[in-house]
Order: structure tokens, then sequence, then C-alpha cells
């Protein structure tokens, strides 16, 4: 088992497919033209395969794949059906504008739950966030999936001025459809135009909710980063990520593998280890992960802690989010 100095097992990866994405989301992708990592220094096929075996026999049980956007990789279909044989719950976060291509993959490899971003239900909004005018592409491949009983969660950041006002037409949707709503508290990263009053807190989308509906709450797992609602008679769920105000770091089992092979032991690291190259070089991956392990910071990387009205995006040392993957 992958334990740290404080006693939390490690039993989720995230693997990051690719830095490259079809959207141009400002808040994940900096500002200054972004050259994508070039296909020789990411991880092939056969070497996500060969590490995710690694982290699966050391207790690995659940991976979720992530970008930039994993189904913009030529391989993705075969990535996801060779880790759709190791004993794990395989998922998946996505832009969502391909998902009807892989409809058949997804069943294939297992796949019953994903996550699909979406921060809008404006389509022009939807343009200004992403740069693309693919609105209706993603929304309908939401309803597609739900219709065939998928698990979808939707991740929708939310941006005091941008997005805030639609937070209760999020929730109207979940009125008629089975689709849970994920609510996630806007995240400083490299480039990505945070400032600490652009940060909508999870209290203050409860109380925008609670002006219009009553709501319970759910029960959630013990590793669960979301806090669970349901608003009697709605056939979907909501649930807020409260990341900046309210971390949850004290039950945190995530690690994470970039496209590139190094491994973060948090969202917030700052220093990575190169798993790939020692692959390649026929060195020992395993004592780097616990080195890695090892080294977990308590809270937020280390890097800032919940009092983050006084946090400068630029005090973090981190990569930007699209180089990370979720
Ligand atoms: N803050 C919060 N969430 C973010 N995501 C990307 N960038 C940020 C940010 N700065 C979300 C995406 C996606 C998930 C992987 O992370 O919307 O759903
Ligand atoms: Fe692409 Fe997702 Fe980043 Fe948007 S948030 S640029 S869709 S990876």
């Amino acid at each position: 088992m992958i334990v740290d100095s404080y006693n939390r097992v490690h039993n989720y990866l995230r693997i990051s497919l690719t830095d490259n994405c079809n959207f141009r989301c400002f808040y994940c992708m900096p500002e200054e033209e972004y050259e994508f990592t070039p296909a020789s220094k990411l991880m092939q096929a056969d070497e996500i395969e060969q590490l995710a075996k690694i982290f699966v026999q050391h207790g690995v049980n659940k991976i979720r794949l992530t970008g930039g956007e994993p189904l913009v990789r030529k391989d993705a279909a075969d990535i996801m059906l060779r880790l759709s044989k190791l004993p794990v719950k395989l998922t998946l976060t996505t832009n969502g504008v391909r998902l009807h291509e892989y409809f058949d993959v997804l069943k294939q490899a297992n796949i019953h739950s994903l996550n699909v971003s979406l921060d809008t239900l404006q389509s022009e909004k939807f343009n200004l966030i992403t740069r693309r005018n693919q609105f209706q592409q993603v929304y309908d491949n939401i309803q597609l999936l739900i219709r065939n009983n998928f698990h979808v969660k939707v991740n929708v950041v939310v941006m005091k001025g941008l997005n805030d006002a639609e937070i209760n037409d999020f929730i109207e949707w979940t009125k008629h459809d089975p689709v849970h709503v994920r609510f996630i508290e806007f995240m400083p990263f490299s480039g990505n135009k945070w400032t600490s009053n652009k940060v909508f807190t999870w209290k203050e989308m409860l109380s925008v909710i609670e002006e219009k509906y009553s709501f319970l709450p759910l029960k959630n797992d013990e590793h669960d980063t979301a806090k669970g609602y349901i608003v009697p008679g709605h056939k979907g769920t909501f649930a807020v990520i409260s990341t900046m105000s309210a971390p949850f770091c004290s039950t945190c089992n995530r690690m994470r593998l970039t496209a590139d092979g190094k491994m973060k032991n948090c969202l917030f690291s700052d220093k990575e280890t190169d798993l790939l190259s020692a692959l390649r070089k026929g060195e020992e991956v395993v004592p780097l992960i616990y080195q890695s392990i090892q080294s977990k910071a308590k809270e937020l990387g280390g890097q800032f802690t919940a009092d983050f009205e006084h946090l400068h995006a630029e005090d973090i040392h981190n990569r930007s989010m699209i180089t990370i993957g979720g």
C-alpha cells in the first residue's frame, strides 16, 4: 500500500493522457501561446499500461483518465481498453465534445461513470469560456449518455461574476434528468487569471440554492471531494467542491501522473518525480513512487492555506491546469 507520512492510503491514480485540448478554457490554459508536449515526450500506450500496473500492484483500485482533453489522443480508445483489463474502477474526465465518437468504446471498457466539464448552459457564454462554439454538441452528448444509463457528473467551475448567476439553472436541470452537477470553487494555477475575489465559496453557492430550493445532504464517501445534496423529487443531485475555502486534504487518496510521465503527489505540489525516464532507462520505478508519496505535504501542496483571501496566484509554483490534468 502506498501510505504517506500522515497515514493516508493512496489508492486512486489520475493519469493525464495529453496536455493537448480542442478547447481553450481561459482558467485552464495559460494566456501566452502554449506549446503542447511533443508526442515523443508523452507516455506511450504501453508505458501507461506498465506504470498503471505497477500502481495497481501497490494498491491502486481506481484510475481516472484526464487531459488536457483525453479524447483528443489518437490512441485513447486503445489505452482505455488496455486499462479496462486491470482490476480497477476506470473512469474519465472529459470536455465531452467527442463523447459520441467513443460511445461503444466506453461500454467495452466498462466505463459507466464519467465527469464532463460544462461551466454554463448558455451557448454564448460557452464560446466566451472555451473559445469554441460547441455548447450544443457537449450538451447533446451528456444527454446521450444519460439516456443510456451512464452516471454523468457535470463539473461546473463557479467564477464570481461569470457564471454564479446560473447555479440555479443547473439545479433546475437536475429536476428532470438524472444528472449529477458538481460546483467547483475556482482554483489558482499558473497563468489562469485567478484572483481571490473571483472565488465563489461553497457556502455562497448553498445560500444561492437555498433561496429557491430546499435540499437534503447525501451520504458521502470518506474520500469524496464533493459534498453531495439532493432536492427531494429531483432525478439528479448536486454537490459542492470546496477546495479553496474548506480543503479536504485530510482524507486525500489521490496521486497524479502527468502526460509526460511525472508523478505529482498533490494537485498543488511544486515537485514532480520523473517516472517515465526511469521506466525508459530500465530503472526501478517503485522506490520513486514511495519517495514521492513520503514527501507529500499535509495540505494544498504545502503552498497555501484555506485563508485564500490573501493569496496571490503568482505565489504558487505549479504547472497550468492543462499540463496537470485535473
Ligand atoms: N479551478 C477549478 N476547477 C478547474 N478545472 C480546471 N481548471 C480549474 C480551476 N482553475 C476543472 C475542469 C475539469 C476538472 C478536471 O477541473 O473544469 O472539470
Ligand atoms: Fe480543455 Fe478542459 Fe482545459 Fe477547457 S478545462 S481547456 S476543456 S482541458
